[in-house]
């Protein structure tokens, strides 16, 4: 059985958690292969609404069973914060969740470097989540990093100790006023790393490699959006891994030839949250209204999402370096009303007319040159049908494939699982 992926292709919060739940039921088990608790995916069912962090979405389907791959960074502290919470729903994850030995563990030393080191940048900071991710993959590749096997042996916390005093001595060069109590901090920390250890730590790769021999489906879930990647991304205003579908690979030791679908997830718009360059971001009322229609504020921190156009230049990028074979658009019920709609098909670059993302993105670099089309009025977030669709809808659509040339097989109108049309 092939791995198939499901992917966001613009700068995150496309609605994949949304999607992995309408998915799991086709799949076994259901992976993620990256990222940390900065990812914030959003489900809602049954009229409640439910934010996972680094929790596999397969959990809420019976059958799946939820692997956290070497991929991924864990922070016990808010792990099993996202545990209680699933204890409301009577979920037994104990024999439903097993992660990875090779996972790197989030520090709350991490947490405090990622304040320190964002604060220290003034205007250039990323506008990172905070949540420890680019101090934890800087110490995994530093070969420095502490990982779940690591807690299962005796000597971890001398390993710990080192490594906290280290990260003290980095959060005092950075010169900042960050105020934190460690030993409280730490408390909290060896609590929930106890309870962490009451789940199942597994050799991920020997299990996705022995259930792909057992014919079990599987699915691999991106965290963030392709724009976000650390080497195809805008850098430096970018996360800490490849959300690409390479990662899926290296996040869980799955070949390449064994990738099946790769599902690529976009919204009829575009959002981003944190800072960077956005070519189609607008900063006048009709952005305004995307974000209040669209609620587009972020589900880890709350922050406002910077609102803007649908940009096929970079679209297009992020379709050829995942190898997306189906796409799947989401919240075109946002755009319903809106007076005309615009998408960026090109950019002006140095006097000319490119339709490839250059190197660099920055407004002084790039001006979009959009095509224009009227928008359907209709509201959206009732039809169950592709008959049901206006015209203005099937329009952007058609427009869409022929350019992206793959075919957009889903439709989402609503943040319901209810609200997804199969075409
Ligand atoms: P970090 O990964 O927390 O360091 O954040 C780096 C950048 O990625 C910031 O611009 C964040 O806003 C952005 N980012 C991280 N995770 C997400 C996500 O799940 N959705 C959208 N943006 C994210």
């Amino acid at each position: 059985m092939a791995v198939d992926l499901l992917l966001g292709l613009q700068w995150g919060d496309e609605g994949k958690g949304k999607i992995v739940d309408v998915l799991t039921s086709n799949y076994d088990i259901v992976a993620r292969f990256q990222g940390g608790p900065n990812a914030g995916h959003t489900l809602e069912f049954d009229g409640i609404k439910h934010v996972l962090r680094t929790i596999p979405s397969g959990i809420f389907h019976e059958k799946s069973m939820n692997v956290i791959g070497n991929g991924v960074v864990i922070d016990p502290v808010v792990f099993v914060q996202e545990l209680e919470g699933l204890d409301k729903f009577d979920i037994d994850y104990k024999s439903k969740l097993i992660l990875s030995r090779k996972a790197h563990v989030i520090l709350p030393t991490h947490r405090l470097l990622d304040a320190a080191s964002e604060a220290s940048k003034g205007k250039a900071k990323i506008g990172s989540t905070l949540k420890g991710i680019g101090p934890t993959y800087m110490d995994k590749t530093g070969r420095n990093g502490i990982r779940l096997g690591d807690l299962e042996l005796n000597t971890w916390k001398d390993k710990y100790r080192a490594l906290a005093n280290k990260h003290e001595e980095l959060i005092a060069f950075h010169n900042v006023d960050i105020q934190y109590n460690l030993p409280e901090m730490e408390a909290e920390f060896f609590k929930a790393v106890e309870t962490l250890k009451e789940l199942t730590f597994i050799d991920s790769e020997e299990y996705l490699q022995q259930a792909q021999k057992n014919g079990k489906s599987i699915l691999a879930e991106g965290a963030q959006g392709s724009l976000l990647d650390i080497d195809f991304g805008t850098y430096p205003f970018v996360t800490s891994s490849n959300t690409t579908a390479a990662g899926a690979c290296t996040g869980l030791g799955v070949a390449p030839n064994q990738i099946g679908e790769v599902f690529g997830i976009f919204k009829a718009y575009t959002t981003r949250v944190g800072s960077g360059p956005f070519p189609t971001e607008l900063f006048d009322e009709v952005g305004a209204e995307m974000a209040k229609v669209g609620h587009e504020f972020g589900a880890v921190t709350g922050r406002a999402r910077r609102c803007g156009w649908l940009d096929l230049v970079a679209l297009k990028y992020t379709c050829q370096v995942n190898g997306v074979t189906q796409l799947m658009m989401m919240k075109g019920d946002v755009l319903s009303g809106f007076d005309k709609l615009k998408v960026c098909t090109a950019y002006k670059y140095k006097g000319e007319e490119i339709t490839h993302l250059p190197y660099n993105i920055e407004p002084e670099n790039v001006t979009p040159i959009y095509s224009e089309f009227d928008c359907w009025k209709e509201d959206l977030t009732k039809m169950r049908e592709p008959s049901q669709f206006p015209k203005e809808l099937n329009t952007y659509i058609d427009f869409l494939e022929k350019e992206l040339e793959i075919p957009i097989k889903v439709v989402s109108v609503g943040p319901d699982r209810t609200q997804t049309i199969h075409r």
